[in-house]
């Protein structure tokens, strides 16, 4: 599965999530994420959730790396890393999912925690049957 992206890139984009995480501004959950996506050019960008006081604000680690790579200027997504702070690896929330739908429909998903154990999967898997931009057509 990951052997569509070549292993040093990979490590990149897990090095660009646990650094992320390192930024996070979680001072409520004190639940800090790290994420990086690789895009269709090549580059990476990388986010971290960023918490308010009025909690229905916080905004997720992988929203934000994907809201830096399209103000970038990019528009495809091929792998998404996450770091979570915990012994085993957690997947992207729901509403992250679909906004990688958006951009990467069959997108790498790598979830790191901070053991050694990873989870490797896709965006089709984690959201089968997905609303999407070609239901607007
Ligand atoms: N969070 C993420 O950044 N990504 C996810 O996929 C799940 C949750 C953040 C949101 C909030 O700041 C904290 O983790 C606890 O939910």
């Amino acid at each position: 599965m990951s052997q569509d992206v070549p292993s040093p890139l990979l490590r990149r984009l897990e090095q660009a999530a646990r650094s992320a995480g390192r930024k996070a501004y979680a001072p409520y959950s004190k639940f800090r994420v790290g994420a990086a996506v690789l895009t269709g050019s090549g580059r990476i960008f990388s986010g971290c959730n960023v918490e308010n006081a009025s909690y229905g604000l916080c905004n997720c680690a992988e929203r934000s790396a994907i809201f830096a790579a399209v103000t970038a200027g990019e528009r495809r997504i091929t792998a998404v890393a996450v770091h979570t702070p915990t012994a085993a690896p957690t997947m992207p929330c729901g509403a992250c999912r679909q906004v990688i739908h958006e951009f990467g429909p069959k997108a790498l998903i790598v979830a790191l925690g901070n053991g050694r154990a990873r989870v490797e999967t896709r965006l089709d898997a984690l959201l089968p049957h997905a609303f999407g931009p070609k239901d607007l057509k």
